[in-house]
Protein backbone atom coordinates (compact mmCIF):
# COMPACT_ATOMS: atom_id res chain seq x y z
CA UNK A 1 0.00 0.00 0.00
CA UNK A 2 3.10 2.60 0.21
CA UNK A 3 1.38 3.93 3.37
CA UNK A 4 3.56 3.33 6.95
CA UNK A 5 1.75 2.95 10.19
CA UNK A 6 2.06 6.40 11.08
CA UNK A 7 0.79 7.71 7.51
CA UNK A 8 -2.24 5.54 8.23
CA UNK A 9 -3.54 6.81 11.72
CA UNK A 10 -2.68 9.99 11.22
CA UNK A 11 -5.65 9.35 7.99
CA UNK A 12 -8.06 7.53 10.54
CA UNK A 13 -7.19 10.19 13.18
CA UNK A 14 -8.14 13.13 10.52
CA UNK A 15 -11.71 11.64 9.22
CA UNK A 16 -12.73 9.42 12.01
CA UNK A 17 -11.05 11.38 15.34
CA UNK A 18 -11.14 9.79 19.02
CA UNK A 19 -12.43 6.46 19.08
CA UNK A 20 -11.53 5.39 15.52
CA UNK A 21 -8.19 6.43 15.96
CA UNK A 22 -8.09 4.58 19.78
CA UNK A 23 -9.28 1.47 18.60
CA UNK A 24 -7.38 1.37 15.30
CA UNK A 25 -4.29 1.95 17.29
CA UNK A 26 -5.47 -0.64 19.48
CA UNK A 27 -5.93 -3.38 17.10
CA UNK A 28 -2.78 -2.49 15.01
CA UNK A 29 -0.65 -3.26 18.50
CA UNK A 30 0.37 0.48 18.90
CA UNK A 31 -1.22 0.40 22.33
CA UNK A 32 -0.14 -3.12 23.59
CA UNK A 33 -2.35 -5.73 22.74
CA UNK A 34 -3.91 -6.69 26.56
CA UNK A 35 -3.26 -3.90 28.41
CA UNK A 36 -4.18 -0.88 25.86
CA UNK A 37 -5.19 1.38 28.44
CA UNK A 38 -2.22 0.87 30.93
CA UNK A 39 -0.11 3.22 29.29
CA UNK A 40 -0.69 6.99 28.27
CA UNK A 41 -0.34 7.68 24.57
CA UNK A 42 3.71 8.49 24.70
CA UNK A 43 3.42 11.88 22.33
CA UNK A 44 7.02 12.60 21.12
CA UNK A 45 8.51 15.14 22.77
CA UNK A 46 8.22 18.70 21.16
CA UNK A 47 5.18 17.36 19.04
CA UNK A 48 2.21 19.48 20.45
CA UNK A 49 4.91 22.88 20.11
CA UNK A 50 2.95 26.22 19.21
CA UNK A 51 -0.73 24.51 19.64
CA UNK A 52 -3.07 25.34 22.32
CA UNK A 53 -5.51 23.06 24.01
CA UNK A 54 -8.45 24.48 26.63
CA UNK A 55 -9.69 22.02 28.72
CA UNK A 56 -13.09 22.13 30.39
CA UNK A 57 -13.29 20.82 33.77
CA UNK A 58 -10.19 19.93 36.48
CA UNK A 59 -11.59 17.12 37.35
CA UNK A 60 -9.54 13.55 36.96
CA UNK A 61 -9.96 13.50 32.91
CA UNK A 62 -9.47 17.35 32.68
CA UNK A 63 -5.98 17.33 34.64
CA UNK A 64 -4.81 14.15 32.67
CA UNK A 65 -5.61 15.59 29.60
CA UNK A 66 -3.72 18.76 30.92
CA UNK A 67 -0.80 16.10 32.30
CA UNK A 68 -0.37 14.20 29.02
CA UNK A 69 -0.64 16.80 26.49
CA UNK A 70 1.71 19.64 27.93
CA UNK A 71 4.75 16.62 28.32
CA UNK A 72 4.65 16.92 24.30
CA UNK A 73 4.54 20.65 24.46
CA UNK A 74 0.80 21.80 24.22
CA UNK A 75 -0.23 24.15 26.09
CA UNK A 76 -3.33 23.73 27.90
CA UNK A 77 -5.31 25.80 30.32
CA UNK A 78 -7.68 24.07 32.06
CA UNK A 79 -11.06 26.01 33.35
CA UNK A 80 -12.48 25.17 36.45
CA UNK A 81 -15.58 26.22 37.54
CA UNK A 82 -15.14 25.87 41.16
CA UNK A 83 -12.38 26.70 43.44
CA UNK A 84 -10.66 23.35 43.44
CA UNK A 85 -9.51 20.05 41.38
CA UNK A 86 -10.84 16.88 41.27
CA UNK A 87 -14.46 17.14 40.48
CA UNK A 88 -16.54 14.11 41.64
CA UNK A 89 -13.25 12.79 43.34
CA UNK A 90 -13.98 14.81 47.02
CA UNK A 91 -12.50 13.55 50.14
CA UNK A 92 -14.19 15.45 53.12
CA UNK A 93 -12.44 15.85 56.42
CA UNK A 94 -12.92 17.58 59.76
CA UNK A 95 -13.11 21.51 59.31
CA UNK A 96 -14.06 21.48 55.49
CA UNK A 97 -16.88 22.98 54.21
CA UNK A 98 -18.88 21.74 51.15
CA UNK A 99 -21.96 23.37 49.29
CA UNK A 100 -24.53 22.21 47.07
CA UNK A 101 -26.96 24.54 45.27
CA UNK A 102 -29.28 25.38 48.14
CA UNK A 103 -26.49 23.97 51.63
CA UNK A 104 -23.10 24.25 52.91
CA UNK A 105 -22.36 21.59 55.33
CA UNK A 106 -19.28 21.95 57.58
CA UNK A 107 -17.47 18.56 58.51
CA UNK A 108 -17.41 18.37 62.20
CA UNK A 109 -14.70 14.87 62.46
CA UNK A 110 -11.92 15.17 64.76
CA UNK A 111 -8.88 16.01 62.53
CA UNK A 112 -7.04 12.51 62.29
CA UNK A 113 -5.69 11.29 59.17
CA UNK A 114 -8.45 7.71 59.20
CA UNK A 115 -11.39 10.03 59.62
CA UNK A 116 -12.14 11.28 56.16
CA UNK A 117 -14.96 10.43 54.27
CA UNK A 118 -14.87 9.61 49.73
CA UNK A 119 -18.21 11.50 49.11
CA UNK A 120 -17.00 10.54 45.48
CA UNK A 121 -15.55 7.58 43.93
CA UNK A 122 -14.34 5.12 46.65
CA UNK A 123 -12.56 2.15 45.22
CA UNK A 124 -10.23 1.59 42.72
CA UNK A 125 -10.58 -2.75 41.36
CA UNK A 126 -7.46 -4.34 40.29
CA UNK A 127 -7.47 -3.94 36.26
CA UNK A 128 -8.34 -0.39 36.00
CA UNK A 129 -4.75 0.01 34.77
CA UNK A 130 -4.98 3.77 33.71
CA UNK A 131 -5.40 5.14 37.11
CA UNK A 132 -3.68 2.50 39.14
CA UNK A 133 -0.51 3.59 37.09
CA UNK A 134 -0.94 7.19 37.61
CA UNK A 135 -0.93 6.45 41.59
CA UNK A 136 2.33 4.01 40.62
CA UNK A 137 3.62 6.94 38.65
CA UNK A 138 2.74 9.70 41.07
CA UNK A 139 3.45 7.36 44.54
CA UNK A 140 0.47 7.75 45.50
CA UNK A 141 0.01 4.74 48.14
CA UNK A 142 -2.89 2.21 48.12
CA UNK A 143 -4.35 0.16 50.59
CA UNK A 144 -6.95 -2.73 49.88
CA UNK A 145 -10.16 -1.68 50.05
CA UNK A 146 -12.86 -4.39 51.07
CA UNK A 147 -16.17 -4.90 49.09
CA UNK A 148 -16.97 -8.38 49.86
CA UNK A 149 -17.64 -8.99 53.51
CA UNK A 150 -19.33 -12.37 54.73
CA UNK A 151 -19.47 -10.87 58.44
CA UNK A 152 -21.48 -7.98 56.83
CA UNK A 153 -25.30 -7.94 56.71
CA UNK A 154 -28.07 -8.57 55.12
CA UNK A 155 -31.41 -6.79 55.72
CA UNK A 156 -34.88 -6.52 54.23
CA UNK A 157 -37.58 -5.45 56.12
CA UNK A 158 -40.03 -8.22 54.39
CA UNK A 159 -37.85 -11.05 54.89
CA UNK A 160 -36.78 -12.67 58.38
CA UNK A 161 -39.34 -10.59 60.36
CA UNK A 162 -36.81 -7.65 59.38
CA UNK A 163 -34.31 -8.89 61.35
CA UNK A 164 -30.38 -8.92 59.79
CA UNK A 165 -28.88 -12.29 58.66
CA UNK A 166 -24.79 -12.43 57.92
CA UNK A 167 -23.10 -12.45 54.36
CA UNK A 168 -21.73 -15.88 55.72
CA UNK A 169 -25.02 -17.32 56.69
CA UNK A 170 -27.08 -15.68 53.13
CA UNK A 171 -23.86 -16.73 50.64
CA UNK A 172 -23.65 -20.28 52.25
CA UNK A 173 -27.57 -21.16 52.89
CA UNK A 174 -28.25 -19.94 48.89
CA UNK A 175 -26.01 -21.98 47.46
CA UNK A 176 -26.69 -24.99 49.20
CA UNK A 177 -30.68 -25.07 48.19
CA UNK A 178 -29.56 -24.58 44.61
CA UNK A 179 -26.65 -26.98 44.80
CA UNK A 180 -29.56 -29.27 46.30
CA UNK A 181 -32.26 -28.14 43.64
CA UNK A 182 -29.81 -29.03 41.07
CA UNK A 183 -29.07 -32.17 42.42
CA UNK A 184 -32.42 -33.42 42.83
CA UNK A 185 -33.15 -32.62 39.07
CA UNK A 186 -29.87 -34.53 38.17
CA UNK A 187 -31.02 -37.63 40.36
CA UNK A 188 -34.91 -37.55 38.62
CA UNK A 189 -33.09 -38.06 35.77
CA UNK A 190 -34.59 -34.17 34.25
CA UNK A 191 -31.31 -33.32 33.00
CA UNK A 192 -30.22 -36.63 30.79
CA UNK A 193 -30.37 -35.42 28.04
CA UNK A 194 -27.86 -32.44 28.88
CA UNK A 195 -25.89 -35.19 30.67
CA UNK A 196 -24.11 -38.14 30.00
CA UNK A 197 -24.09 -40.75 32.87
CA UNK A 198 -20.08 -39.98 33.29
CA UNK A 199 -21.15 -36.46 33.99
CA UNK A 200 -24.07 -36.83 36.09
CA UNK A 201 -21.42 -38.07 38.49
CA UNK A 202 -19.43 -35.65 38.11
CA UNK A 203 -22.25 -32.91 38.64
CA UNK A 204 -23.60 -34.57 41.41
CA UNK A 205 -19.78 -34.81 43.14
CA UNK A 206 -19.91 -31.19 42.25
CA UNK A 207 -23.00 -30.27 43.60
CA UNK A 208 -22.11 -31.61 46.52
CA UNK A 209 -18.80 -29.55 47.60
CA UNK A 210 -20.24 -26.52 45.99
CA UNK A 211 -23.37 -26.03 47.88
CA UNK A 212 -21.61 -28.47 51.14
CA UNK A 213 -24.36 -30.70 50.69
CA UNK A 214 -24.93 -34.65 52.62
CA UNK A 215 -24.24 -38.00 51.20
CA UNK A 216 -27.83 -37.36 50.42
CA UNK A 217 -27.05 -34.62 48.07
CA UNK A 218 -29.31 -32.82 50.14
CA UNK A 219 -28.65 -29.10 51.94
CA UNK A 220 -29.02 -29.67 56.12
CA UNK A 221 -27.26 -26.28 56.59
CA UNK A 222 -23.12 -26.11 56.76
CA UNK A 223 -20.36 -24.72 59.25
CA UNK A 224 -19.50 -22.38 56.54
CA UNK A 225 -22.03 -20.52 57.51
CA UNK A 226 -21.01 -20.28 61.16
CA UNK A 227 -21.53 -21.37 64.51
CA UNK A 228 -24.76 -20.48 66.89
CA UNK A 229 -24.26 -17.84 69.52
CA UNK A 230 -20.97 -14.85 69.58
CA UNK A 231 -18.45 -17.24 68.77
CA UNK A 232 -18.26 -17.39 65.02
CA UNK A 233 -16.29 -20.25 64.61
CA UNK A 234 -15.69 -23.55 66.10
CA UNK A 235 -13.47 -22.66 69.14
CA UNK A 236 -12.22 -25.53 71.54
CA UNK A 237 -15.06 -27.58 71.53
CA UNK A 238 -17.76 -27.64 68.45
CA UNK A 239 -20.79 -25.41 69.20
CA UNK A 240 -23.83 -25.93 67.16
CA UNK A 241 -23.01 -25.01 63.42
CA UNK A 242 -26.42 -21.98 62.09
CA UNK A 243 -29.43 -23.58 61.34
CA UNK A 244 -30.04 -22.53 57.43
CA UNK A 245 -31.99 -19.85 56.88
CA UNK A 246 -35.34 -20.61 55.40
CA UNK A 247 -35.42 -20.89 51.61
CA UNK A 248 -38.58 -19.44 50.98
CA UNK A 249 -37.40 -16.42 53.09
CA UNK A 250 -34.46 -15.86 51.10
CA UNK A 251 -36.55 -15.71 48.14
CA UNK A 252 -38.64 -13.08 49.58
CA UNK A 253 -35.38 -11.10 50.17
CA UNK A 254 -34.20 -8.78 47.45
CA UNK A 255 -30.65 -9.91 48.66
CA UNK A 256 -30.45 -12.15 44.90
CA UNK A 257 -31.29 -9.55 42.72
CA UNK A 258 -27.85 -8.15 43.08
CA UNK A 259 -26.59 -7.32 46.32
CA UNK A 260 -25.75 -11.29 47.01
CA UNK A 261 -23.76 -11.42 43.81
CA UNK A 262 -22.18 -7.76 43.86
CA UNK A 263 -18.51 -8.49 43.97
CA UNK A 264 -19.37 -11.08 41.26
CA UNK A 265 -19.90 -7.52 38.44
CA UNK A 266 -16.27 -7.08 37.28
CA UNK A 267 -16.04 -3.48 38.46
CA UNK A 268 -16.73 -5.06 41.67
CA UNK A 269 -14.33 -7.64 41.75
CA UNK A 270 -11.31 -8.32 44.50
CA UNK A 271 -8.80 -6.88 44.36
CA UNK A 272 -10.05 -3.68 45.47
CA UNK A 273 -7.90 -0.87 46.35
CA UNK A 274 -8.25 2.96 48.14
CA UNK A 275 -5.58 5.52 48.68
CA UNK A 276 -4.40 5.71 52.14
CA UNK A 277 -5.53 8.61 53.86
CA UNK A 278 -8.58 9.41 51.18
CA UNK A 279 -8.81 8.77 47.01
CA UNK A 280 -8.17 12.79 46.86
CA UNK A 281 -4.50 11.95 46.92
CA UNK A 282 -4.97 11.39 43.19
CA UNK A 283 -6.47 14.44 42.29
CA UNK A 284 -3.76 15.83 44.46
CA UNK A 285 -0.64 14.29 42.58
CA UNK A 286 -2.84 15.28 39.08
CA UNK A 287 -2.84 19.08 41.07
CA UNK A 288 0.59 19.20 41.98
CA UNK A 289 1.87 18.39 38.16
CA UNK A 290 -0.67 20.57 36.60
CA UNK A 291 -1.98 23.06 39.21
CA UNK A 292 0.01 26.35 37.18
CA UNK A 293 -2.38 25.41 34.44
CA UNK A 294 -5.94 25.30 36.26
CA UNK A 295 -7.97 28.97 36.04
CA UNK A 296 -10.08 28.17 38.92
CA UNK A 297 -13.89 29.69 39.46
CA UNK A 298 -14.04 30.23 35.68
CA UNK A 299 -17.16 29.36 34.61
CA UNK A 300 -17.77 28.39 30.93
CA UNK A 301 -20.25 30.27 29.84
CA UNK A 302 -20.08 29.41 25.96
CA UNK A 303 -18.47 26.93 23.59
CA UNK A 304 -17.98 28.42 20.60
CA UNK A 305 -16.63 26.96 16.93
CA UNK A 306 -13.81 29.70 15.05
CA UNK A 307 -12.50 29.48 11.20
CA UNK A 308 -8.91 28.75 13.70
CA UNK A 309 -10.45 26.33 16.24
CA UNK A 310 -12.21 27.20 19.53
CA UNK A 311 -13.25 30.19 21.94
CA UNK A 312 -14.43 29.51 25.30
CA UNK A 313 -16.49 32.57 26.72
CA UNK A 314 -16.41 32.39 30.61
CA UNK A 315 -17.35 34.05 33.94
CA UNK A 316 -14.12 35.10 36.08
CA UNK A 317 -15.67 34.94 39.42
CA UNK A 318 -12.30 35.81 41.43
CA UNK A 319 -12.11 39.20 38.85
CA UNK A 320 -16.05 39.60 38.59
CA UNK A 321 -15.20 39.79 35.10
CA UNK A 322 -16.20 37.69 31.18
CA UNK A 323 -13.22 36.26 29.96
CA UNK A 324 -12.34 34.73 26.61
CA UNK A 325 -9.61 32.10 25.81
CA UNK A 326 -9.19 30.87 22.33
CA UNK A 327 -7.10 27.61 21.33
CA UNK A 328 -7.00 25.28 18.58
CA UNK A 329 -8.70 22.42 20.46
CA UNK A 330 -11.07 22.00 23.13
CA UNK A 331 -11.27 19.22 25.84
CA UNK A 332 -14.76 19.55 27.32
CA UNK A 333 -15.41 17.50 30.26
CA UNK A 334 -18.27 19.39 31.66
CA UNK A 335 -20.73 16.22 32.77
CA UNK A 336 -23.77 16.28 30.46
CA UNK A 337 -26.12 17.67 32.36
CA UNK A 338 -24.52 21.08 32.93
CA UNK A 339 -23.28 21.25 29.49
CA UNK A 340 -26.47 21.04 27.71
CA UNK A 341 -27.57 24.44 29.24
CA UNK A 342 -24.21 26.48 28.02
CA UNK A 343 -24.71 28.17 24.69
CA UNK A 344 -22.40 26.54 22.21
CA UNK A 345 -21.82 25.98 18.47
CA UNK A 346 -22.36 22.00 18.87
CA UNK A 347 -23.81 20.62 15.64
CA UNK A 348 -27.76 19.09 16.58
CA UNK A 349 -26.69 15.60 16.79
CA UNK A 350 -23.74 16.87 18.75
CA UNK A 351 -26.58 18.37 21.42
CA UNK A 352 -28.72 15.65 20.72
CA UNK A 353 -26.04 13.04 22.36
CA UNK A 354 -25.59 15.59 25.17
CA UNK A 355 -29.26 16.03 26.53
CA UNK A 356 -29.51 12.32 25.83
CA UNK A 357 -27.35 11.49 28.57
CA UNK A 358 -29.05 11.45 32.17
CA UNK A 359 -26.91 10.89 35.47
CA UNK A 360 -28.03 8.97 38.71
CA UNK A 361 -29.21 10.73 41.40
CA UNK A 362 -26.47 9.60 43.72
CA UNK A 363 -26.31 10.40 47.24
CA UNK A 364 -23.49 9.53 50.04
CA UNK A 365 -23.77 10.14 53.90
CA UNK A 366 -20.89 9.77 55.95
CA UNK A 367 -20.80 9.38 59.72
CA UNK A 368 -18.02 9.39 62.51
CA UNK A 369 -18.97 6.70 65.37
CA UNK A 370 -17.66 7.85 68.41
CA UNK A 371 -16.78 3.77 68.58
CA UNK A 372 -15.51 1.21 65.96
CA UNK A 373 -19.49 -0.82 67.07
CA UNK A 374 -19.45 -2.81 63.76
CA UNK A 375 -15.88 -4.21 64.64
CA UNK A 376 -16.18 -4.20 68.09
CA UNK A 377 -19.70 -5.92 68.60
CA UNK A 378 -19.75 -7.59 65.02
CA UNK A 379 -16.45 -8.11 63.80
CA UNK A 380 -17.20 -6.62 60.80
CA UNK A 381 -13.91 -5.34 59.30
CA UNK A 382 -14.51 -2.82 55.97
CA UNK A 383 -17.04 -4.34 53.40
CA UNK A 384 -20.50 -3.09 52.86
CA UNK A 385 -24.43 -4.15 54.61
CA UNK A 386 -26.80 -4.40 52.67
CA UNK A 387 -30.51 -3.01 52.92
CA UNK A 388 -33.60 -2.52 50.98
CA UNK A 389 -34.56 0.85 52.88
CA UNK A 390 -33.32 3.35 51.08
CA UNK A 391 -30.02 4.22 52.67
CA UNK A 392 -29.16 1.05 50.75
CA UNK A 393 -25.86 0.34 52.03
CA UNK A 394 -23.70 0.87 55.22
CA UNK A 395 -19.84 0.89 54.62
CA UNK A 396 -17.33 0.64 57.24
CA UNK A 397 -14.28 1.40 56.57
CA UNK A 398 -11.22 -0.18 54.97
CA UNK A 399 -8.82 1.72 57.07
CA UNK A 400 -8.08 2.59 60.70
CA UNK A 401 -8.80 -0.95 62.42
CA UNK A 402 -8.80 -0.96 65.97
CA UNK A 403 -8.93 2.61 66.45
CA UNK A 404 -11.37 4.19 68.53
CA UNK A 405 -13.46 6.04 66.38
CA UNK A 406 -14.22 5.66 62.62
CA UNK A 407 -15.86 7.06 59.73
CA UNK A 408 -18.48 4.76 57.65
CA UNK A 409 -20.54 5.47 55.30
CA UNK A 410 -24.36 5.98 56.48
CA UNK A 411 -25.94 5.67 52.97
CA UNK A 412 -24.94 5.26 49.41
CA UNK A 413 -27.87 5.46 46.65
CA UNK A 414 -27.24 5.11 43.59
CA UNK A 415 -30.36 3.31 42.30
CA UNK A 416 -32.99 5.74 42.17
CA UNK A 417 -36.04 2.72 41.99
CA UNK A 418 -37.98 3.96 43.33
CA UNK A 419 -36.91 7.66 43.98
CA UNK A 420 -34.91 7.28 46.95
CA UNK A 421 -31.75 9.44 45.84
CA UNK A 422 -34.16 12.03 44.50
CA UNK A 423 -35.96 11.81 48.08
CA UNK A 424 -32.64 12.26 50.08
CA UNK A 425 -31.57 14.79 47.61
CA UNK A 426 -34.79 16.65 48.62
CA UNK A 427 -34.47 16.75 52.21
CA UNK A 428 -32.45 19.40 54.20
CA UNK A 429 -29.11 18.08 55.48
CA UNK A 430 -29.68 17.58 58.77
CA UNK A 431 -33.31 15.52 57.32
CA UNK A 432 -30.46 13.27 55.60
CA UNK A 433 -28.63 12.53 58.54
CA UNK A 434 -31.49 11.60 60.57
CA UNK A 435 -33.50 9.62 57.93
CA UNK A 436 -30.11 7.42 57.83
CA UNK A 437 -29.69 7.36 61.07
CA UNK A 438 -33.27 5.88 61.60
CA UNK A 439 -32.75 3.75 58.68
CA UNK A 440 -29.37 1.90 60.23
CA UNK A 441 -31.25 1.29 63.45
CA UNK A 442 -32.87 -1.11 61.71
CA UNK A 443 -29.32 -3.04 61.07
CA UNK A 444 -27.26 -1.91 63.80
CA UNK A 445 -29.92 -0.79 67.07
CA UNK A 446 -28.38 1.41 68.68
CA UNK A 447 -27.15 3.13 65.89
CA UNK A 448 -28.03 6.79 66.41
CA UNK A 449 -26.17 6.63 69.72
CA UNK A 450 -23.28 5.86 68.31
CA UNK A 451 -22.97 8.66 65.81
CA UNK A 452 -21.17 11.51 66.17
CA UNK A 453 -21.54 13.85 63.50
CA UNK A 454 -22.44 13.32 59.93
CA UNK A 455 -21.84 15.02 56.18
CA UNK A 456 -24.07 14.26 53.05
CA UNK A 457 -23.75 14.75 49.08
CA UNK A 458 -26.23 14.46 46.97
CA UNK A 459 -24.57 14.85 43.27
CA UNK A 460 -27.74 16.13 41.40
CA UNK A 461 -27.66 19.06 44.38
CA UNK A 462 -24.10 19.99 43.41
CA UNK A 463 -23.26 22.81 41.35
CA UNK A 464 -21.33 22.44 37.98
CA UNK A 465 -22.12 18.47 38.40
CA UNK A 466 -25.74 17.75 38.75
CA UNK A 467 -25.50 13.90 39.19
CA UNK A 468 -23.05 11.27 40.17
CA UNK A 469 -22.82 9.79 36.53
CA UNK A 470 -24.13 8.78 33.63
CA UNK A 471 -26.80 5.84 33.71
CA UNK A 472 -25.94 4.80 30.10
CA UNK A 473 -23.70 1.83 30.25
CA UNK A 474 -22.07 3.31 26.86
CA UNK A 475 -21.39 7.04 25.75
CA UNK A 476 -23.29 7.98 22.60
CA UNK A 477 -21.11 7.18 20.02
CA UNK A 478 -21.55 11.11 19.21
CA UNK A 479 -19.00 12.00 22.30
CA UNK A 480 -16.72 9.45 20.80
CA UNK A 481 -15.70 11.96 18.00
CA UNK A 482 -15.25 15.62 17.78
CA UNK A 483 -17.37 18.38 16.90
CA UNK A 484 -15.08 20.45 15.27
CA UNK A 485 -11.99 21.10 17.27
CA UNK A 486 -14.50 20.35 20.27
CA UNK A 487 -13.29 16.87 21.78
CA UNK A 488 -15.41 15.19 24.90
CA UNK A 489 -14.02 13.15 27.87
CA UNK A 490 -15.13 12.87 31.23
CA UNK A 491 -16.59 9.26 32.47
CA UNK A 492 -19.40 9.79 30.01
CA UNK A 493 -17.20 9.73 26.80
CA UNK A 494 -16.58 5.90 27.87
CA UNK A 495 -18.70 2.42 28.43
CA UNK A 496 -17.10 3.21 32.23
CA UNK A 497 -19.64 5.59 33.56
CA UNK A 498 -19.07 6.71 37.54
CA UNK A 499 -15.50 5.42 37.27
CA UNK A 500 -11.67 7.32 37.53
CA UNK A 501 -10.72 4.95 34.96
CA UNK A 502 -13.02 6.17 32.73
CA UNK A 503 -12.49 9.76 32.99
CA UNK A 504 -8.71 8.82 32.23
CA UNK A 505 -9.67 6.63 29.63
CA UNK A 506 -11.52 9.14 27.60
CA UNK A 507 -8.57 12.20 28.34
CA UNK A 508 -6.01 9.36 27.04
CA UNK A 509 -8.31 8.73 23.69
CA UNK A 510 -9.06 12.80 23.30
CA UNK A 511 -5.36 13.38 23.39
CA UNK A 512 -4.46 10.81 21.05
CA UNK A 513 -6.75 11.58 18.56
CA UNK A 514 -5.21 15.18 19.12
CA UNK A 515 -2.11 14.24 18.30
CA UNK A 516 -3.19 12.37 15.47
CA UNK A 517 -4.59 15.00 14.16
CA UNK A 518 -1.78 17.19 14.46
CA UNK A 519 0.94 15.53 12.80
CA UNK A 520 -1.96 14.78 10.00
CA UNK A 521 -1.72 18.37 9.35
N1 LIG B 1 -17.96 3.34 40.63
C1 LIG B 1 -19.01 3.64 41.54
C2 LIG B 1 -19.16 2.54 42.57
O1 LIG B 1 -18.45 1.63 42.60
C3 LIG B 1 -20.28 3.97 40.86
C4 LIG B 1 -20.90 2.85 40.13
C5 LIG B 1 -21.76 2.00 40.79
C6 LIG B 1 -20.66 2.69 38.78
C7 LIG B 1 -22.37 0.95 40.13
C8 LIG B 1 -21.28 1.65 38.11
C9 LIG B 1 -22.12 0.77 38.78
O2 LIG B 1 -20.00 2.55 43.39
Amino acid sequence: MGMTKRDFLRSIGAVAGVGATYHTMSAMGLLGPVMAQATAPELPLGSGYGKRVVILGAGISGMTAAYELSKAGYQCTILEATGRAGGRNLTVRGGDVIREVDNRQWVDFDQEDHLYANMGPARIPYHHRVILGYCKEFGVELEVFTNDNRGALFHNAEAFGGKTVTGRQVMTDLRGYVAELLAKAVNRNALDEELSGEDKEQVLAMLTAFGGLDPDHLYAGSNRSGYQGEQVHAGIAPGDVNDPLDFSELLKSDFWQYKLHFSQFLNQNPTLFQPVGGMDAIAKAFRARVGHLIQFQSVAEEIRKTSQGVRIVYEDQRRNQQGAIEADFAICTIPAPVLKDIPNDFAPETQAAIESIEFEHAVKIGFQARRRFWEEDHAIYGGISWTDQDITQIWYPSNGYHQRKGVIMGAYIWDDQPGQGLRFTQMTPPERLRTAMAEGEQIHPGYTDEIESGVSRAWLNVPFQKGGWPRNYAAPPELLEPDGAIYFAGDQATALPGWQEGAALAAHAAVAAIHARVTAS
